[in-house]
């Protein structure tokens, strides 16, 4: 079960450091499922080295995986993380959208992101955290972040426990769905809530910017762009960012 054992903390500076720290306890290794959360974070981390504001109010939480899968199959769990946020925010009467690979978004506002990492040992995983960020009771953000909360979006005060469970069934069920069926198995609900689905956008692809449009998922979970030439790129990292369409 996804989010069982339930380690709850007041403070930390990142739950996944927790989560980390906890699977490789020898004394009591977390399981896979087992989850951290806090109510604040001090050093809460987004991807590409950012910073993620962790105030009181909103759902910190990091699940700690033991799936069995080779590390290189490790990266469409951001996805499966992505969907059971998106429909958890949706469920909760925000229309959401995710942004490849990791941004859940409302009204073009960030509302979670998800920072996904993991330990090997020579080629065997060992373990994955998928954290997540969503942003529940927070009504005032710092301009420059762009964001929003479910408090803003539906004008309702959520429990973060509330939204935490529906998190937690969400990533349980796309879990199960990906380890069944591969990516292939999330593409069409990832196709329906993505924020950049046939939209002109911009990446960078071996170290070359790329223009195209948004066309779907490859099977290993990169995002697939189509040139005006009708070629077909996959972006594996990064980010992409919308630009104006073209003449
Ligand atoms: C991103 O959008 O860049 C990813 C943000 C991930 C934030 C979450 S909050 C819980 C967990 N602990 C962290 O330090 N980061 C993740």
């Amino acid at each position: 079960m996804i989010g069982i054992p339930l380690r709850r903390l007041e403070r930390c500076d990142s739950t996944n450091d927790e989560a980390a720290a906890w699977a490789r306890d020898p004394a009591d290794p977390a399981p896979h499922g087992a989850a951290v959360v806090a109510v604040a974070q001090q050093a809460g981390r987004g991807r590409q080295g950012r910073a993620w504001h962790s105030p009181a109010g909103n759902l910190y939480m990091s699940v700690l995986l033991r799936p069995p899968l080779a590390p290189a199959k490790v990266p469409p769990l951001t996805l499966c993380a992505g969907l059971a946020v998106a429909e958890a925010v949706n469920d909760a009467g925000a229309p959401a959208s995710i942004k490849w690979p990791n941004d859940v978004l409302v009204d073009g506002k960030k509302i979670a992101g998800v920072l996904t990492e993991m330990s090997t040992r020579g080629a065997e995983l060992e373990y994955v955290v998928v954290g997540i960020g969503l942003n529940v009771g927070e009504r005032a953000f710092p301009p420059e972040l762009a964001a929003t909360s479910l408090a803003l979006a539906t004008g309702r005060e959520l429990e973060v426990d509330r939204v935490r469970e529906a998190v937690c069934a969400g990533l349980e069920m796309w879990l199960e769905r990906y380890l069944a069926g591969g990516v292939p198995a999330l593409a069409g609900a990832f196709s329906a809530h993505s924020a950049l689905a046939g939209r002109p956008v911009r990446a960078r692809v071996d170290g070359a910017l790329v223009e195209g449009r948004a066309v779907g998922l490859r099977d290993d979970g990169a995002l697939l762009l189509e040139d005006a030439a009708g070629c077909r790129h996959a972006v594996v990292a990064g980010e992409v960012h919308e630009r104006e369409e073209g003449p």
